[in-house]
């Protein structure tokens, strides 16, 4: 893993140069010099989009009620799947400049910067919240090694999910796809009337990946995806190949303006009707509601083709940086973040379930008390795309890989490029 964080840490030092201080206008400062922020904690995160931000606000502002002298600063960096908010991030932690606490993803994303021996443990935090037994071992599983504990799930998102415009399928007789072969059913029939099946945003790599990886999921199954990740299965596997097909398939089926477009532009194209479909996870449905659109009236959602039974966990957590200044005022906030009550502030704006177990359900709609049940039923699985299946400097020759793809169109390259890639993973 100290082989991930220096790749990580290699391949985008100069593109976070480039970005430092370009974040988004929500940030009043994305470089984040400690020494200008007048002693206020700094909360980096990559949420600036409707919903994600919303959820933000709804935290910051339930600790600023708790705590009125403790100054919080929102150091968000706009980019799905934090595509320039992580490189900031590596940045800052390689300079000793970290920000009070950060959001990064369980699992490989989180562990690259535990092993490179930049997290406290927050054992201790726990214990004293009592927090032992009220977050699922699986999350707990992401968030640990070696028995001490370094991230504090605030949420979990499903990312094997399809989004459909409620009166566009209604209007044309049109049922949700559960199928490969159902999709590209209501796909031809949407193309023929002259509506956009599809929409794609792929200006960052989020909206081109999570179609690959949910592909993956639906084709392989719950045990083989897994095992594409750890090196267990080799990407020559005909399961690859096929899933390769689906998705160039399924390019054949979207807006032409995808490489300008964001995933939230994307979702909002199915928003406004012009375009019926959308594969992305579930902050998109913080994104929808946040434009006051109803679940189950105005959008629909329903897994990926063929992963029923299937979950694909992302999951933002947060961890307390070596060095950090204002020690006891980060713990108060991750002890905010950790709380019932934040985790009910946050995730029903956010889209996303609360990674606690006891929190309460009646605060959430028929969508997320419908994921709540299914986090508990379903296989579990990563995301490559959201950090938790393997290293950074694997998920970036994988999202080259598929930027490549998109436009070339060719399966044999597209493997060998993945095969390549799969090199580091064993
Ligand atoms: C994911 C993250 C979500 C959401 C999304 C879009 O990686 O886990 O919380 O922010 O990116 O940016």
């Amino acid at each position: 893993m100290k082989k991930g964080l220096s790749l990580l840490l290699g391949s985008i030092v100069i593109l976070a140069l480039i970005l430092t201080g370009c974040g988004n206008s929500d940030s009043k400062s994305s470089s984040g010099s400690s020494s200008s922020n007048n002693g206020k904690l700094e909360i980096f995160s990559w949420w600036t989009a409707g919903g994600e931000a919303d959820g933000l606000k709804a935290l910051n502002s339930a600790f600023n009620k708790k705590y009125p002298n403790i100054g919080v600063k929102n150091e968000a960096v706009a980019g799905g799947a934090g595509s320039n908010a992580k490189a900031v991030l590596a940045t800052r932690m390689q300079g000793n400049n970290p920000p009070s606490t950060f959001q990064v993803h369980g699992g490989a994303e989180l562990m690259a910067y535990v092993d490179a021996g930049k997290m406290q443990p927050l054992n201790d935090l726990y214990k004293k919240n009592g927090w032992d037994g009220k977050f699922p071992k699986d999350l707990m599983d992401l968030v640990s090694k070696d028995g001490k504990i370094y991230g504090i799930p605030v949420d979990v998102h499903r990312g094997n999910v399809l989004w459909y415009n409620k009166k566009i399928f209604d209007d044309n007789n049109l049922q949700p796809p559960k199928t490969f072969d159902d999709f590209f059913k209501v796909a031809d029939k949407l193309k023929a009337k002259g509506i956009t099946p599809l929409a794609m945003g792929d200006k960052e790599p989020l909206g081109a990946t999570t179609i690959f990886e949910d592909v993956l999921l639906g084709v392989l199954g719950p045990d083989k995806y897994k095992q594409l990740w750890t090196g267990d299965l080799s990407f020559d596997d005909p399961g690859v190949k096929k899933s390769a097909e689906i998705f160039k398939k399924m390019l054949g089926y979207i807006n032409d303006d995808h490489s300008s477009l964001a995933w939230q532009d994307a979702d909002e194209l199915v928003a406004n009707g012009k375009a019926a479909m959308n594969i992305m996870g579930d902050w998109a449905k913080g994104y929808f509601t946040s434009k006051n659109m109803t679940y189950g009236k105005d959008f629909g959602a329903v897994n990926t083709p063929n992963t029923d039974g299937s979950f694909m966990i992302v999951t933002d957590t947060f961890g307390k940086p070596k060095g950090v200044k204002n020690s006891k005022q980060v713990d108060k906030y991750l002890t905010e973040l950790g709380s019932v009550e934040g985790q009910d502030a946050f995730n029903p704006k956010k889209g996303s379930i609360p990674a606690r177990t006891d929190a309460d359900a009646s605060k959430y709609d028929e969508y997320s008390k419908n994921a709540m049940n299914d986090f508990k039923d379903n296989a579990l699985v990563p995301s490559l795309e959201n950090g938790s299946a393997a290293p950074q400097g694997f998920l970036t020759k994988v999202d080259t890989a598929v930027n490549v793809f998109v436009t070339q169109k060719n399966v044999g390259n597209f493997i060998n490029s993945l095969k390549q890639a799969s090199s580091s993973l064993k």
